[in-house]
């Protein structure tokens, strides 16, 4: 399978180094899109000084050496030391259709990493905010992307499961006992049982002394508050998977790896950074301090690893949690699929980590960061009342306006397949609105501009691709059996769609190495925007002879295939109507 940037790349530098000699046949042949042709070959520029030569006169060197006739129509310096090349229309359509015969579309097995990834991790008694949703949907599409790359991927679902809140947790639970109403609201509604705990808890100096109580005897292992504290954690793990299942997202119970999990690591992290004398006493509490962290006047910033209360907070769990992935995951990369503000707290604790000797040379950890998701105010997205959003009203709301978009539309199907078709455009709009916009930038929520049918949304690619689908049902044709089609290049439609569909690889190879999601959405998009030129252009099932039909057939059966694929790496739906 070619990836024609990669391919010429290879020939280019093989010119390098038989114009230049072998010292340079490793040297970048700095590869780019190009305005005027399919690619051009900027080397001439980046080696012109090295080479003390005019950068045209370089170019004209490569040219002469490049063994591309097989490939390349055209051959073209250009500027000041481009040069410009123009891909063989017969090259093209011969690639699209190796494309067709390889299971991963053109898609890499790259060297196998061991992956663990850290994404969701919403907070056990607390409702899961449109931030959360943002790291579950980013994260599950890296984990999909970076499993079809070969890798060894970990998810780790890192809920809040432990701390101080606990204790109230614990006694209010006690009280209002596990079969309760109240209790069935840590299913359904976690933050009103949270407010009704804190209520108590601010309310009553007995429950809060018993709450203080019951945080010691949780921290201490007593079983009893143990027995009750894994009720808890069975009641919210109900509604954790209710989110899940509903944006259909890979995580199950077997990814849960909480803070608790870190708990009996905790000490042990702190005798020995205090041992390596990483860690000292500063004002009763234990703490790190770095170089280069510094607050207001220059006051140097302590990582707190132990509270002068004798407590461990979030970094300590962290450091526990990054020793474990380095160790015991034996992790290449690990990623952490986290909001940006926790940005300096992460580098803190790896830092740290590292310093301490538990992160290798060859783990990385990685902070893939979430920008905030926005109301139309601009602030972060809230009710009208002031309210956090509750995650799940959000996802109905957005099935339910797909509904009446698809009602409109097809009044003609039934109520059932109407349904059906809703649910997945709605939840794909939502997801895909995460994912479409770089994961770090902040963005708008907009539920009109996420289900438009124009424009970079879920609903335009699941139309796009439903398209596709109904072309082949008109023509009594299964997409497999046109997969077989010799394709033939004769307008530029069609060769801007083949040359797209060999872009696929490529792009998802990136999306693993850059760990950024939104570059598979835009290629998807640029593919489905080339189809409907191509339709405009290029009569399908009416095309004027039987080659052209089985020809752009061929290349109909490759998009809808690659968006298909692309789609499920990004966990969107792929109706098979719209
Ligand atoms: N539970 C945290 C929150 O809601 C996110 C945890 C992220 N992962 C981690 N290893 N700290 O903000």
């Amino acid at each position: 399978m070619a990836d024609p940037q990669e391919i010429l790349a290879q020939r280019v530098q093989s010119a390098l180094g038989a114009a230049f000699g072998p010292e340079y046949a490793d040297a970048d042949p700095v590869i780019r899109p190009s305005q005027f042709a399919d690619f051009q070959a900027n080397a001439a520029l980046a080696l012109a000084k090295r080479l003390g030569r005019k950068p045209r006169e370089v170019a004209a060197q490569i040219v002469e050496h490049l063994d591309a006739d097989d490939l390349c129509r055209a051959v073209e310096i250009s500027g000041p030391g481009f040069v410009n090349l123009t891909l063989r229309d017969d090259w093209i359509a011969a690639q699209a259709h190796a494309l067709l015969g390889d299971p991963r579309l053109g898609t890499p097995l790259q060297r196998r990493q061991n992956i663990p990834i850290d994404y969701s991790a919403p907070n056990v008694a607390k409702e899961m905010h449109v931030g959360h949703l943002r790291t579950t949907v980013v994260g599950d599409a890296l984990a999909r992307t970076l499993e079809f790359l070969g890798h060894n991927v970990i998810r780790q679902n890192h809920v809040g499961d432990w701390g101080t809140p606990f204790g109230m947790l614990i006694e209010h639970l006690l009280d209002v006992g596990d079969t309760s109403a109240e209790a069935e609201l840590l299913k359904s509604d976690p933050n009103a049982f949270y407010q009704a705990a804190k209520a108590k808890f601010d309310g009553s100096e007995e429950f809060a002394e018993r709450a203080r109580k019951r945080v010691v005897s949780l921290q201490a292992g007593d079983e009893g508050t143990l027995e009750i504290w894994r009720e808890l954690i069975e009641l919210s793990k109900a509604y954790f998977n209710r989110v899940y299942s509903t944006l259909e997202v890979t995580l199950t119970d077997a990814d849960l790896a909480g803070e608790s999990m870190y708990n009996a690591m905790l000490e042990g992290v702190c005798q020995e950074l205090e041992d390596q004398g990483l860690a000292v006493m500063s004002e009763g509490a234990l703490c790190v301090f770095l170089d280069g962290y510094t607050g207001r006047e220059g006051k140097p910033v302590p990582l707190i690893i132990r509270k002068s209360d004798g407590g461990y907070g979030y970094a300590t769990t962290d450091l526990a949690t990054i020793r474990y992935r380095a160790r015991e995951l034996e992790a290449d990369r690990v990623l952490y699929v986290v909001g940006a503000p926790q940005n300096l707290h992460f580098r803190m604790v790896w830092e740290t980590a590292r310093k301490a000797g538990w992160v290798p040379e060859g783990t990385e950890p990685i902070h893939v960061q979430i920008g905030n998701v926005l109301g139309s105010d601009g602030k972060i997205l809230r009710t009208r009342s002031g309210k956090p959003i509750r995650l799940m009203e959000l996802l109905d709301e957005a099935v339910q306006r797909a509904s009446a978009v698809v009602e409109e539309n097809r009044p003609d199907l039934d109520a059932g397949t109407r349904e059906h078709i809703a649910r997945e455009v709605g939840i794909g709009a939502v997801k895909y609105a995460d994912l479409s916009v770089s994961h770090d930038t902040e963005y708008v929520f907009d539920f009109d501009r996420m289900l438009a049918l124009t424009g970079n949304t879920g609903p335009y690619l699941q139309y796009a691709q439903a398209r596709l689908r109904s072309i082949f049902r008109k023509g009594g044709v299964a997409p497999e059996e046109a997969a077989a089609g010799a394709i033939t290049i004769g307008e530029k439609a069609e060769r801007d769609l083949a040359l797209r569909l060999l872009g696929f690889g490529p792009t998802v190879a990136l999306v693993g190495d850059n760990l950024e999601p939104h570059r598979l959405c835009g290629y998807l998009f640029d593919l489905a925007q080339e189809l409907t030129a191509f339709y405009e252009h290029c009569p399908v099932l009416t095309a004027d002879t039987d080659e052209r039909r089985a020809s752009r057939l061929a290349l109909c059966a490759a998009a809808l295939r690659i968006l298909v694929q692309g789609l499920d790496l990004l966990g969107v739906r792929a109706p098979e109507q719209m």
